[in-house]
């Protein structure tokens, strides 16, 4: 091997810019309702790489001799390194993987016959069809290669990556992903946050045969003027083609064709559709076509929007009976399955709940699409969480782009009404500069929803006073009076002093409780002094006329590395129910006598 390229492997200390272009941004994601899809999940090789060798050294080149044909020493031997189930959290497979924090290889091989025998009745790829993969998330960045080639990276630990990976198939593949979960202060979040940093390929992982021309986007929803008969439905294709496509809404009786220029289509349809909301999830079936390319999606139709200090659906005001929750798993860490998702809607809705924070990142999609079937509201956030680095373009880039794939993945989901850019982040001209444009972003690519955030209290003069409240449809507010403002005296004051032009949402209140531990209201950790916090929390709130809902801090305990007391052992124990959900602490009762209280 040349000297001089063994060292500059070795010494070659920025070794990750040669991965840093052909990034997957939110305007590379493929509308996949009612495709074919070939899942790569299941077992794949894998080994830690602390010092990412694989990238410095190419491992996916499989370079085993030199140009001379001597045979070359090689660091890996893919196909005898264990076996990993994927998707999943490194972090939860075994107790030595649990702290770790770095790059982990994975890799395995697969025919691409199984594709074109799956997705099209011809035997083989003709290429008129293109193949996508489609990461659902990868914490916090992945490096893709397939057959020797670099495909591209994706930034970002909770928002699909798409790859079109049509010229690099062959016959036989050797796919390879480098995922890194380290933490940074420059990234979306930062290094600190008070919840665990799982890592790996913990999402879907899956092929998409697409035609060459495709429909790329498609977006509907029911018209916010009010009028509650009025259908939007937006296409965009894959090339500017001049063509028609047909969206078909059977149960509505709608089979409607609609002029595509350009590559782009838009089209109000008269309708009357029985609108969606929690009592009645009402969803209907969607197709729409284009040259040969066809999906699908279950769509809900409803209007949500703020009027004066009220906040609307279907016309008529209410009040977001909430909780917040984290996507954590005992067992299963960030990659919940789609039964404990659905557990955690039908504990939120006994405890009287019609709507959930999923704080403080984007959830599986899934999440969105059970809230949907199941008639629960959602507030859904991106990870822009603390002290972001506001005066930094990267990052400010990388969390315009974590909200875009957010949007553009989970727009057509009745169930989300709120898009969230941030959390606690304390008011600066560069956070506000950074965050009001977020909130812009958002508002410009949907008009169908609100936008918020959860802000903090202004302390020094105990009142509602974010500046970046004027960006938001929908004020989010962190108390902790009873907690970490031990003085409950300042809850009142709080709401004397404030007196905000638009609706409120209290989306944090709470205290710790461990399961079991009794004590007195003064003992801070024990059940008691949790119920006594929500008791006198809600003996507050409920007379407050700007408070149109509540998203109390939080459904159930959740895994927290800054929490080391006797009573949290690396938990946040501010749940209403245990880690495991077998236990429903006092404070449950007292929210869902509230709530009920409003039937
Ligand atoms: C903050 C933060 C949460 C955190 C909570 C707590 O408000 O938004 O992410 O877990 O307080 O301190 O428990």
């Amino acid at each position: 091997m040349e000297t001089k390229k063994y060292l500059s492997d070795i010494h070659l200390d920025n070794y990750t810019e040669q991965y840093e272009g052909k990034q997957s941004l939110a305007d590379d994601a493929l509308f996949c309702g009612g495709r074919k899809i070939i899942s790569l999940n299941g077992e794949w090789n894998y080994a830690v790489d602390q010092y990412d060798t694989c990238l410095r050294q190419k491992w996916f080149l499989e370079k085993y001799v030199d140009d001379n044909g001597f045979t070359l020493p090689v660091d890996y031997s893919f196909d005898e390194w264990d076996v990993m189930e994927l998707p999943c959290c490194f972090n939860s497979t075994m107790p030595e993987y649990m702290l770790y924090e770095g790059s982990m290889v994975f890799t395995r091989t697969f025919e691409s016959d199984q594709i074109s025998a799956c997705c099209s009745s011809d035997s083989t790829n003709d290429h008129k069809n293109d193949i996508f993969l489609r990461l659902g998330a990868v914490n916090y960045i992945c490096r893709v290669f397939l057959n020797g080639e670099y495909i591209g990276m994706h930034r970002g630990g909770s928002t699909p990556a798409f790859f079109n990976v049509t010229k690099e198939l062959k016959e036989h593949n050797r796919i390879m992903i480098v995922a890194d979960n380290t933490r940074d202060p420059g990234q979306v979040p930062t290094e600190n946050t008070d919840w665990f940093n799982y890592g790996g390929i913990y999402r879907d992982i899956e092929l998409i045969m697409v035609p060459k021309v495709h429909i790329k986007q498609f977006r509907i929803a029911l018209e916010p003027d009010g009028e509650f008969k009025h259908i939007r439905a937006e296409l965009r294709m894959s090339e500017e083609v001049n063509s028609a496509a047909v969206l078909e809404i059977a149960e509505l009786n709608i089979k409607k064709k609609i002029p595509v220029v350009n590559g782009s289509a838009v089209m109000i349809i008269e309708a009357c559709p029985k609108l969606w909301s929690p009592d009645n999830p009402m969803l209907y079936d969607v197709k729409l076509s284009c040259m040969g390319d066809e999906v699908s999606d279950r769509v809900g139709f409803r209007e949500i929007r703020v009027s004066g200090r009220d906040i609307m659906l279907n016309g008529s005001p209410i009040f977001l009976r909430g909780i917040s929750c984290h996507e954590d798993s005992v067992i299963n860490g960030k990659a919940l399955t789609d039964e404990e998702r659905l557990q955690n809607i039908r504990l939120a809705k006994e405890l009287g709940c019609n709507f959930m924070r999923v704080a403080h990142y984007p959830h599986h999609e899934n999440m969105a699409k059970l809230a949907d079937e199941e008639g629960i509201l959602l507030w859904e956030e991106i990870p822009v969480y603390w002290a972001i680095r506001f005066s930094s373009s990267k990052t400010y880039n990388d969390a315009e782009n974590q909200l875009r794939e957010l949007i553009i993945r989970d727009y057509n989901r009745a169930s989300v009404i709120i898009w969230s850019v941030g959390n606690e982040n304390a008011d600066s001209d560069e956070r506000l500069a950074f965050m009001s444009k977020l909130a812009e972003c958002a508002h410009n690519m949907d008009k169908t929803r609100m936008v918020s955030a959860a802000c903090l209290v202004d302390g020094e003069r105990n009142m509602i006073a974010d500046r970046l409240e004027a960006y938001l449809d929908i004020i989010g507010v962190n108390e902790y009076c009873g907690w970490y403002a031990p003085d409950f005296n300042s809850l009142p004051a709080l709401m004397e002093n404030s007196d905000p032009d638009k609706p409120v949402i209290i989306t944090e209140f709470g205290a710790d409780a461990m399961q079991g531990y009794h004590g007195t209201i003064n003992d801070k950790g024990c059940e008691e002094c949790q119920e006594y916090v929500y008791k006198k929390q809600v003996s507050v709130l409920k007379d407050i006329e700007y408070i149109k809902g509540m998203t109390p801090w939080i459904l159930y305990d959740f895994r927290c590395p800054r929490r080391t007391s006797s009573i949290q052992k690396y938990y946040n124990r501010k749940g209403l129910l245990s880690a495991d959900k077998s236990y429903r602490k006092p404070s449950f009762y007292v929210l869902q006598d509230y709530y009920n209280s409003m039937n």
